[in-house]
């Protein structure tokens, strides 16, 4: 009985330490992104991935947030959708769409029959600047095709790294001006650079050791961890054959463009795998509905 009791309370230990470790240590709940709370006017902003400063003045004071509010509470349940080959022809569309809060990245599309095996539901989704170099020109010409684009996300934050690499600066900036000019219902903000920063040191201490720099999804699982009791991952899956079936799997489940080695992606999903087994999260990887609670 009494062994009974210690073993809970090592568990129960062993699922809050990872959330208040994130807490104190990285406090995405209120650092996530830059807001006038957190980054008063006349205060320097240090870029996270390179040597670089910029003061926040008047007219970037002006273009953000006044404070984050996630939600009052601790969410109940969270999913963190990458864009993984894994999820073609899963079938986890309703699973994922059935938390209350689903985190997507890099801008994935959700329609032409994605949205069965994907979901559709969005409050946070990632963008990556180089996707508006590429995909809209850098939103330098018309501009409603982007905004007509994103509208598929509905009222969610769109977290743009304005301040890690000088040139995502302008392109963020213009991000913003777009959607709010075109009064979209999406909101961009702007990834704190001091919380992106204070995750790199947290989790080098925890031994993932990534090359480089932590995914965006990476990010995201973190935030996920902080704001959630439940975080189910869906879409994360760094191989190219199918734990299942043995068959191939595309990068992503919209293309098959090869990942760049600017991530140490094996490595954090062993560490997804890792945080799995501890029951800090869920791991995905099969068809939905099914192995809800396993791994393979
Ligand atoms: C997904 O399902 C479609 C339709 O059944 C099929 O044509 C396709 O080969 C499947 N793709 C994979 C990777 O299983």
């Amino acid at each position: 009985m009494l062994w009974n009791k210690s073993l809970l309370l090592y568990l129960l230990l062993c699922l809050s330490l990872h959330r208040s470790l994130l807490i104190t240590n990285c406090n995405g709940f209120q650092k996530a992104f830059v807001t006038q709370a957190n980054t008063p006017l006349g205060t320097t902003i240090r870029y996270d991935a390179e040597k670089r400063e910029r003061v926040v003045n008047e007219d970037l004071f002006s273009n953000i947030p006044k404070d984050i509010h996630f939600s009052n509470k601790i969410l109940d349940t969270c999913a963190v959708v990458g864009n993984g080959g894994i999820l073609v022809n899963s079938s986890c569309g309703e699973a994922i769409d059935s938390a209350q809060f689903v985190i997507r990245c890099n801008l994935p599309p959700l329609d032409k029959g994605f949205g069965k095996h994907v979901g559709r539901k969005t409050n946070i989704v990632t963008a990556n600047p180089t996707i508006i170099v590429k995909k809209y020109g850098s939103l330098q010409h018309r501009r409603r095709q982007f905004v007509d684009d994103v509208s598929i996300y509905g009222d969610s934050l769109m977290f743009l790294p304005a301040f890690s690499f000088a040139f995502c600066t302008g392109l963020s900036m213009s991000a913003l001006y777009t959607l709010e000019d075109f009064r979209s219902s999406v909101k961009a903000v702007f990834l704190n650079p001091e919380y992106l920063k204070s995750l790199d040191v947290f989790w080098r201490s925890q031994k993932l050791n990534p090359r480089v720099r932590i995914s965006s999804g990476f990010m995201m699982v973190s935030l996920a961890l902080e704001i959630c009791n439940n975080v189910d991952i869906y879409g994360f899956w760094p191989f190219a054959y199918h734990p299942h079936s043995f068959q191939p799997v595309t990068n992503h489940y919209y293309d098959d463009q090869k990942a760049s080695s600017f991530h140490a992606m094996p490595a954090e999903f062993a560490y997804l795998i890792k945080l799995h087994n501890e029951g800090v999260l869920r791991v995905h990887l099969g068809e939905c509905p099914g192995d809800k609670f396993s791994l393979f």
